[in-house]
């Protein structure tokens, strides 16, 4: 095979990862927690070429030129090319149905479905432990969205990052939640996660608190998936959440993702769970709030969220299945 496509969905962290311990190989400072969402998508296609001088990246129909982006592409095909001991540059083209680099995990997504569709047009035949290591490569979270459903991310122990990967804890059937993600911002975020990360790590003192509490959140959160205890996830969820954001807010200087709506979002869940509906948020590297409920209590959750102040969009998501190969061309 010379060409694949793969599709993979985001994730969204109910543990968050906020740390490296390799900046190089991306390996996480601590575990983290995912479920893998149905209702965002990437779809890729790779496709190695003999006679391509250099590798060509379409992201939703537009070459990318950007020497940052690019970069990152090509050294994440570089390690394929350096896998399979074959050294032909690919054409690559990509498509997300949600906004790019917003703090909406394009990212996990991206460098799953390139993980995927790269390594099986490459012919390399890699486990889903493999894939996962390799899409690490690409993006510490991408590692979970191999995984359909919840995903926990092994912290590892190796220096080359060979037991670090993640593993599938509950398949996207276990559990009928939807995720409302309010959009509330256009365009990109202003610091990256890596640049986040690192400004937090190198200048926070709640670093190192924020490290030390993630393995007692990890246990309760696998406790609540498995015993399906909405609440309880959503009280570690809220908690890591909130204490990731402490950690990056006590940075020098501090970074603060949130705006005045990602704010009144936040009280206005809080508002709707002392009113007795079952509903928590988390947020990520960016302004946008991504809200939990049962699947019974999603439109009574959508009409709230889209009451709240400068809330530009909500789109509903439900647990997806891990990356996986399609057949046919983009
Ligand atoms: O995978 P990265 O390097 O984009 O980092 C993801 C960081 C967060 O989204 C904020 C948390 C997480 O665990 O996904």
């Amino acid at each position: 095979m010379t060409k694949a496509t793969a599709l993979a969905h985001p994730n969204i962290a109910l543990v968050k990862y906020w740390g490296k311990r390799d900046q190089r190989l991306n390996l996480p400072a601590s575990a983290s927690l995912s479920l893998t969402l149905a209702g965002m998508e990437t779809r890729t296609s790779v496709e190695f070429d003999e006679a391509l001088e250099g590798d060509l990246v379409e992201l939703n129909g537009v070459l990318l030129t950007h020497a940052h982006n690019l970069q990152r592409v090509t050294a994440f095909l570089d390690r394929v090319r350096e896998m399979s001991g074959r050294r032909r540059f690919a054409r690559v083209q990509t498509h997300n149905n949600f906004p790019t680099s917003a703090g909406l995990a394009s990212s996990a997504s991206a460098f799953a479905a390139l993980a995927l569709a790269a390594s099986a047009a490459a012919d390399l035949e890699l486990s889903a432990s493999e894939l996962s290591v390799l899409a690490r490569l690409g993006s510490g979270s991408a590692a979970r969205s191999i995984f359909g459903g919840f995903a926990e991310m092994k912290v590892g122990h190796r220096p080359d990052g060979q037991d670090s990967f993640a593993v599938g804890l509950a398949d996207e059937a276990h559990w009928d939640l939807r995720c409302l993600v309010a959009i509330t911002a256009h365009g990109e975020k202003a610091i990256g996660s890596t640049d986040g990360m690192l400004q937090t790590m190198s200048s926070s003192p709640y670093y190192d608190p924020w490290i030390a509490h993630v393995p007692g959140d990890i246990e309760a959160a696998r406790q609540a998936i498995a015993a399906r205890d909405f609440e309880a996830l959503g009280v570690v969820a809220e908690r890591s959440c909130l204490r990731m954001h402490a950690s990056a807010l006590a940075a020098d200087p501090g970074i603060l993702y949130w705006n005045p709506t990602t704010v009144r979002l936040i009280h206005g869940v809080r508002l709707a769970r002392a009113q007795g509906l079952p509903v928590f948020f988390t947020i990520d590297a960016g302004p946008h709030v991504k809200v939990f409920c049962p699947a019974n209590e999603r439109a009574a959750c959508e009409t709230i969220l889209r009451d709240v102040e400068g809330v530009l969009d909500v789109l509903s998501t439900r647990p997806g299945p891990g990356a996986h190969l399609l057949d046919e061309r983009l």
